[in-house]
């Protein structure tokens, strides 16, 4: 089949709106709007992989069937071709006579967010002109990048990140259509790690798939591995290195684990942000650790030196533990 080619997110991209997970008001909503034919021009926005491109997608094979291809016209309009040829396609879209009249024509607008606000100011006057035969959809991951004019005309849904329950009732209907087997500890972290975005967990899924021979059970490392996140037991070896033991000691602990996970400072400090929650600490002790952190992260962003910024983060925690007493 040729569907075992592609990438799983695009073999278990949505057909239909119930194959949208986790969006339920939102499905509710536009399939009202379509059932009653009066579809408003529409704004989708929330972070990646939370179903827009798939959700509009969806919508439009109910409606439109077998003659998706004449009344949908998807534009990415983060295409640098500038908006003139937007314009035009839109132009030679919208004023092409339907011959079976049936409702709207649709246009898709992805990644509207990307386009220049000449661009934006000058689609608001091409959607006022077509209105009368189409419809917009606008997709963005930001909507405060949008100009207000362009939000004013539109309908607006927020995506938002999928709850785990939803990843997890679609990464399963995956593990079992694909005859995965996976520990139960390994899904866990696959859905913590996803953090709501459904494309990164099916992403991070055929990538272990591919890592294991056929029949072989996907374990909790190779989850961690595939996103290139520190493990929690590594993670914690360090932190409990800081804070038990004398400088020389966690210092070689923290280096010998990041050499041989091939861990960035960062990663390894998020790494004690989500684990930081298992620990006993007053109050004021996490504070000062989060503040520390913080400050560390912006430092190695304006390109701090790795060894001083490694130093500095025990330097940090010992210091928070210090002054708890
Ligand atoms: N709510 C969902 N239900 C089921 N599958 C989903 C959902 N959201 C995302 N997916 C899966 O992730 C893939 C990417 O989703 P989609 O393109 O709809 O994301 P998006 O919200 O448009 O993201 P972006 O902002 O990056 O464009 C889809 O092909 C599908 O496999
Ligand atoms: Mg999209």
């Amino acid at each position: 089949m040729s569907s075992d080619n592609l990438p799983w997110v695009e073999k278990y991209r949505p057909a239909k709106l119930d194959d949208v997970y986790g969006q339920k008001d939102v499905v509710q909503t536009v399939r009202k709007f379509a059932k009653e034919g009066r579809i408003p021009h529409l704004l989708f926005y929330g972070p990646p992989g939370t179903g827009k491109t798939s959700t509009i997608i969806a919508l439009a094979r109910e409606l439109y069937g077998k003659n998706y291809r004449n009344m949908v016209l998807e534009l990415n309009a983060s295409d640098d071709r500038g908006i003139d040829v937007v314009r035009d396609q839109i132009k030679n879209f919208a004023s092409t006579r339907q011959i079976f009249n049936s409702g709207f024509k649709l246009i898709i607008l992805d990644e509207a967010d990307a386009m220049s606000n000449a661009a934006q100011n000058a689609l608001r006057r091409v959607i006022e002109k077509y209105t009368k035969n189409t419809r917009f959809c606008i997709l963005a991951n930001y909507s405060h990048k949008l100009n207000p004019a362009l939000l004013s005309r539109c309908t607006r849904f927020r995506f938002s990140p999928l709850a785990d329950s939803a990843l997890q009732d679609r990464v399963d209907y995956v593990i079992k259509a694909e005859g995965l087997k996976i520990a139960s500890d390994a899904r866990q972290s696959l859905l913590e790690l996803s953090e709501g975005d459904m494309r990164r967990a099916l992403n991070v899924l055929q990538a272990c798939a591919t890592a294991v021979e056929s029949g072989e059970e996907i374990t909790q490392d190779m989850v961690y591995e595939c996103v290139g996140a520190p493990r929690p037991q590594s993670v914690m070896t360090v932190l409990d290195a800081i804070m038990s033991n004398d400088w020389t000691d966690a210092y070689a602990t923290m280096t010998k684990i990041r050499k041989t996970e091939g861990l960035a400072l960062v990663d390894l400090m998020s790494g004690f942000v989500s684990v930081l929650d298992k620990y006993e600490l007053k109050p004021r002790t996490r504070m000062a650790v989060l503040q520390g952190l913080g400050d560390i992260e912006y430092s190695i962003s304006k390109g701090g030196s790795d060894k001083i910024q490694c130093t500095a983060v025990i330097g940090v925690i010992k210091n928070a533990l210090e002054n708890e007493n």
